[in-house]
């Protein structure tokens, strides 16, 4: 009874890790592609792919797998080798809709999901 009442995380709810890895495979094939933003993506795809998996994992409600193999997160210090404008922010976001388009969840749950980035990502901005 009880159990029925919790609520899931989004993590648990739009699919956990494989869900994350589907979307992650695309975003990253998006974001490596895009005209505006791949300037930024000198490093390897896959350790950044599997970083973000790590961090989305904790972002989205599931276990604390970024802060568990990194430490504290500190997004915004992390960016700041990284010169980001709010067009670059846009660009970010642009894959990230794309992405999450692909999943094989309903429009609602899609849209509470894409919901979590705007902030986070603008709050990126640092140039
Ligand atoms: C605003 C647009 C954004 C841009 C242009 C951007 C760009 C970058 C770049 C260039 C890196 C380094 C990649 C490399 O090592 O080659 C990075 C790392 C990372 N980004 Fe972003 N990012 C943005 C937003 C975000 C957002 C919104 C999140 C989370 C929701 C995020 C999470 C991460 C994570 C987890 C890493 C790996 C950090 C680490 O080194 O441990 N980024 N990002």
């Amino acid at each position: 009874m009880e159990q029925q009442i919790e609520e899931q995380s989004l993590y648990e709810r739009i699919g956990g890790a494989t869900a994350l890895t589907a979307l992650l495979d695309r975003f990253y094939d998006l974001v490596y592609a895009h005209e505006r933003i791949r300037r930024l993506f000198t490093g390897d795809k896959e350790l950044i792919k599997h970083k973000q998996q790590l961090f989305l994992t904790q972002f989205l409600g599931g276990p604390a797998a970024y802060t568990e193999a990194y430490g504290h997160p500190r997004m915004r210090a992390r960016h700041m080798p990284h010169q980001i404008s709010q067009e670059d922010a846009m660009g970010w976001l642009e894959c990230m809709a794309g992405a999450i388009k692909e999943l094989p969840i309903t429009e609602a749950l899609k849209d509470e999901l894409f919901d979590r980035f705007p902030r986070t990502a603008f709050f990126m901005v640092n140039s």
